[in-house]
């Protein structure tokens, strides 16, 4: 069991820390400081999971792309909209943001024990390079057009993108990142066609690309909102889990995968701005839809800044009461 986003703004340790650091970007790439939130949620819950504390777009800011957390507006980041924009990203030789990163990494792997399982990530393709187009958090209809149109700096983009996801990664998992996750935020809003080309075969590069270097190593896919279609992400990427969104059952979900493949999710993150027993019910009922051994527990999205922490020590708590059979 962990949670997306354990490690942010609903915890005031947290924002102790960011203040400290003076953004949210610095926090990234400050080793001891972004260990020290990388392991907080740890302290405070019975989580198995610490995933790193960093960001997606740490991938376009390494290639040369400008990025600005403005507060309250989310990112901003420097586009990219011409085949001589895609030429002036870098995609090798050495990256001081990824040092930074890798370095947290192996602070917080010095820091957990043994039971504790470090992940690592990095965003997919799709999701990435929709950011790198629009400038930010917008519709993505810029980033569909311009796949659409697939001009022939978008494989160029998108090869890149993968290049680097690939070094960014190899650089968590040499320094102790024991599995990884791609987040494919932006998936669901694909049309099921153009899922292949756009989610499955990037993804699937990157896969081969840590695999090829660490043979079987065990990866997260999370293909937010595709809903029928999470079954061809699995057996078209190889994933060893993937991740659901709430508003698809795990139970639906799960007989569709093959075998080896474990579910990842997926209890409402609005259940933690309820009450107890609703909480309680949300566990249950995502729990009794999955066998233990083929599920990981999480939300079936980020956490959000105005969940009081407490009701994660309940969360816990019910996950654990549930596995003791006192749920
Ligand atoms: O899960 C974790 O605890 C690990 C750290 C992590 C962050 N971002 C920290 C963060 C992870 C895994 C991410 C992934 C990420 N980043 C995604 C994919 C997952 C998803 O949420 O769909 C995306 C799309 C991003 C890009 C991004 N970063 C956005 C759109 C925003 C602004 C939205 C917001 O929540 O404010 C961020 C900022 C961000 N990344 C914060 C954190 C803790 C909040 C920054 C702050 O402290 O102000």
């Amino acid at each position: 069991m962990w949670v997306m986003r354990q490690a942010g703004r609903y915890l005031p340790e947290y924002r102790a820390v960011r203040e400290k650091a003076g953004s949210f970007l610095k926090l990234c790439y400050n080793p001891e400081l972004a260990c020290e939130v990388t392991l907080q949620p740890l302290r405070r819950y019975d989580f198995d999971a610490a995933i790193l504390f960093s960001d997606i777009l740490v991938v376009p800011q390494a290639m040369g792309l400008a990025l600005d957390f403005k507060e309250g507006e989310g990112p901003i980041l420097q586009t990219v909209s011409s085949s001589t924009d895609v030429a002036k990203l870098r995609s090798s030789g050495s990256f001081t943001e990824f040092e930074k990163v890798w370095e947290t990494v192996g602070l917080a792997k010095s820091q957990l024990d043994a039971d504790t399982t470090l992940i690592g990530f990095c965003g997919a393709p799709w999701t990435v390079v929709s950011y790198m187009i629009e400038g930010g958090s917008s519709d993505r209809k810029r980033a569909l057009a311009v796949a659409m149109e697939q001009p022939s700096w978008y494989g160029a983009l998108i090869d890149k993108v993968v290049e680097c996801s690939i070094v960014y990664l190899l650089g968590q998992i040499r320094a102790g990142a024991e599995t990884v996750q791609i987040f494919d935020s932006w998936a669901g809003d694909l049309p099921p066609v153009w899922l292949q080309r756009l989610v499955v075969e990037p993804v699937k590069r990157i896969v081969d690309g840590v695999r090829a270097v660490h043979t079987n190593f065990p990866i997260i896919v999370f293909a937010r909102g595709v809903g029928e279609q999470h079954a061809s992400i699995a057996g078209g990427t190889s994933a060893n889990a993937i991740g659901v969104e709430e508003d698809c059952k795990l139970s639906d979900v799960l007989p569709t995968l093959p075998s080896s493949v474990a579910v990842q999710g997926n209890l409402a993150p609005g259940l933690l701005l309820g009450d107890r027993d609703g909480l309680r019910r949300g566990v249950a009922a995502v729990l009794n839809g999955v066998p233990m051994g083929r599920h990981i527990f999480n939300l079936g999205h980020g956490i959000t800044p105005q969940v009081n922490p407490e009701m994660v020590s309940e969360l816990v708590k019910a996950v654990r009461d549930f596995d003791s059979g006192h749920l």
